[in-house]
């Protein structure tokens, strides 16, 4: 099984987009893919049209806190062929100050993710726009294992071509960093996907392009502002399922083909 984080603290820079496109092309490709919705705000539930979890019920927060065990299938919803999503809940706001105090904390989705690696092939977590322990927990998820291991993990960076994501960017590579060191992992990035790239928004835009690609931890895709993908949003729904033929499901089919070498390539429909 293999985790990917699409993490980055900062704001609109298309994570949840690159969630939910990255996993559904994984899913097109045959493996089975479960979507995380691990932000709070709960825009990857609402974007595929998924159902929040009930207050009071069965949620993945409230599995984690230790306040509800049960099967799997109360938590995993269905959105698409091979493609499944654990939705948000109103307890998400909950968890992050109740896991501060907890000895392991950065490891309670990790344990948790584990579990599933007989279930699912792929699992794209949306991290929230933050640095705390929601953010960490995702990453650590992804921490490098023992070779053989079952479970493989990378992290994703959505960026933005303006010069605040150069500085959001050296921010998060300084978290990750700390992290390595405090808990005596590794963390493994798999590059940079530029979001929202108009090149007509002059020389900051492509100068900053540039500079992504020069990069050492170097550029995996570059998405235009697309209009399908805000349309297949509004509709609750995945670029592949809307507009299949499109630029942008193009790019998503590349990027994962990209993350995951031992994808068998098919044919766009
Ligand atoms: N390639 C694209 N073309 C057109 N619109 C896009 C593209 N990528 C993202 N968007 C739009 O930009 C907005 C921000 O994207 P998204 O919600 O994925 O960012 P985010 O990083 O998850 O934001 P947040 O930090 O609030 O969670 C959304 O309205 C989304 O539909
Ligand atoms: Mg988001």
């Amino acid at each position: 099984m293999r985790i990917y984080a699409t993490a980055n603290q900062k704001g609109g820079v298309g994570k949840t987009v690159d969630t939910i496109n990255l996993g559904a092309a994984l899913a097109e490709q045959g493996r089975r893919v479960l979507e995380l919705d691990w932000d709070p705000q709960g825009h990857l539930t609402e974007a595929v049209g998924a159902r929040p979890a009930d207050p009071g019920g069965p949620s993945l927060a409230r599995a984690l806190l230790g306040q509800w065990s049960g099967e799997l299938s109360e938590l995993v919803q269905p959105v698409g062929e091979n493609l499944y999503v654990i939705p948000t809940s109103d307890e998400m706001f909950l968890l992050e100050p109740q896991m501060y105090g907890r000895s392991g904390r950065e490891y309670l989705l990790s344990r948790f993710l584990d579990t599933l690696k007989d279930v699912f092939d792929d699992i794209v977590i949306d991290c929230p726009p933050s640095l705390g322990a929601l953010n960490d927990n995702a990453l650590v998820a992804t921490r490098q294992r023992p070779p053989g291991d079952e479970v493989q993990g990378k992290i994703v960076i959505p960026v933005q071509a303006e010069d605040s994501s150069i500085r959001a960017l050296r921010l998060f590579l300084r978290q990750v960093s700390t992290l390595q060191d405090a808990l005596g992992i590794q963390l493994d990035i798999a590059g940079l996907v530029v979001n929202l790239y108009d090149s007509r928004k002059g020389r900051i835009t492509t100068s900053t392009l540039e500079a992504f690609q020069a990069h050492p931890l170097g550029v995996l895709a570059v998405f235009k502002d697309l209009k399908e993908v805000r349309e297949a949003w509004r509709l609750q729904t995945t670029v592949f399922s809307y507009a299949p033929d499109s630029e942008i499901a193009a790019g998503f089919r590349a990027l994962a083909a990209r993350l995951d070498p031992d994808l068998t390539p098919v044919a766009a429909p």
